[in-house]
């Protein structure tokens, strides 16, 4: 698989604090790669600068061999861990504004076949993340699995090419993860998306990713935390087939606490 993004010493500062230090990946096309790493490694940062939202401090940064855009081009899309999805919008509204935004970026307004378009569009895709019975709900009347189905439907609406999640699970109960571990899988195979997940969850890494990058700082200075930042200090491969059975989450079953 061809190479769709390329870091190359790439640091990330912020006044002398260095946070990110000498990153040199290379991320194939359609790969699945779990980023894992302390709190505070750096993890949120690795992937603003994969959106293009922050240039880093040095190095360079290519998308399939051509310097990032510094912007969140309609080639990248995002979800967090919370408040993704705009709440005085409906969850149709929420999905179509990703269409509308990008084409017309002042009012945020499509009209006439170009809104049918969208809304038909929109439509699809909230069926495709199993909303298609929501199109009228606020993300209020939403419980946090609902709400995350939205942030990705409003991620993938755009057809990006790269979807950037960030701990996008963390805060669902186990049982409604291993549904979005399964829905993330799917999408992911179906859409031929390339994603980079954030995730606190080890196993979560390693069912899900077909590569676990960890995150970490070689070197420590007591004296001087600032001084040192994190690069990748374990690049696992995981030689998974891409056409996995679908339920291959399901091996793993989780009850309440948690526990196996
Ligand atoms: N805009 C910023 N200005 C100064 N420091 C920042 C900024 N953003 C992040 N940091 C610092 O960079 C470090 C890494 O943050 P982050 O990327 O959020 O880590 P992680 O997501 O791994 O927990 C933290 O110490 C954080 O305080
Ligand atoms: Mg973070």
């Amino acid at each position: 698989m061809s190479t769709l993004l390329t870091l190359r010493d790439v640091w990330v500062e912020y006044g002398d604090k260095i946070v990110i230090e000498k990153l040199d990946l290379d991320i194939a096309e359609q790969s699945f790669v779990s980023v894992v790493g302390p709190s505070g490694a750096g993890k949120s940062s690795f992937l603003r600068l994969i959106l293009g939202q922050e240039a880093p401090t040095r190095g360079r940064i290519e998308l399939d061999g051509t310097p990032l855009v510094p912007e969140c081009g309609p080639d990248r899309g995002v979800v967090f861990q919370r408040y993704s999805v705009f709440p005085h919008l409906s969850v149709l509204r929420n999905t179509m504004f990703g269409l509308e935004c990008p084409k017309a970026p002042l009012s945020g307004r499509l009209f006439g076949s170009a809104r049918r378009a969208a809304r038909d569009e929109a439509a699809a895709m909230l069926e495709a993340v199993g909303l298609g019975d929501s199109f009228d709900l606020y993300p209020a009347q939403m419980s946090g699995g609902m709400q995350q189905r939205l942030a990705i439907a409003q991620a993938l609406v755009q057809r990006p090419r790269i979807l950037l999640l960030d701990e996008p699970f963390g805060a669902l109960d186990p049982g409604i993860r291993a549904d979005m571990h399964a829905l993330i899988t799917r999408l992911w195979r179906d859409y031929s998306l390339t994603i980079v997940m954030v995730t606190h969850d080890i196993r979560e890494a390693f069912t899900l990713g077909t590569r676990v990058l960890a995150l970490d700082k070689r070197r420590h200075d007591p004296h001087a935390p600032h001084r040192f930042g994190a690069t990748v200090v374990y690049d696992l491969p995981l030689d998974k087939p891409v056409d996995a059975p679908e339920d291959k989450d399901h091996s793993i079953t989780i009850d309440e606490n948690g526990n196996n």
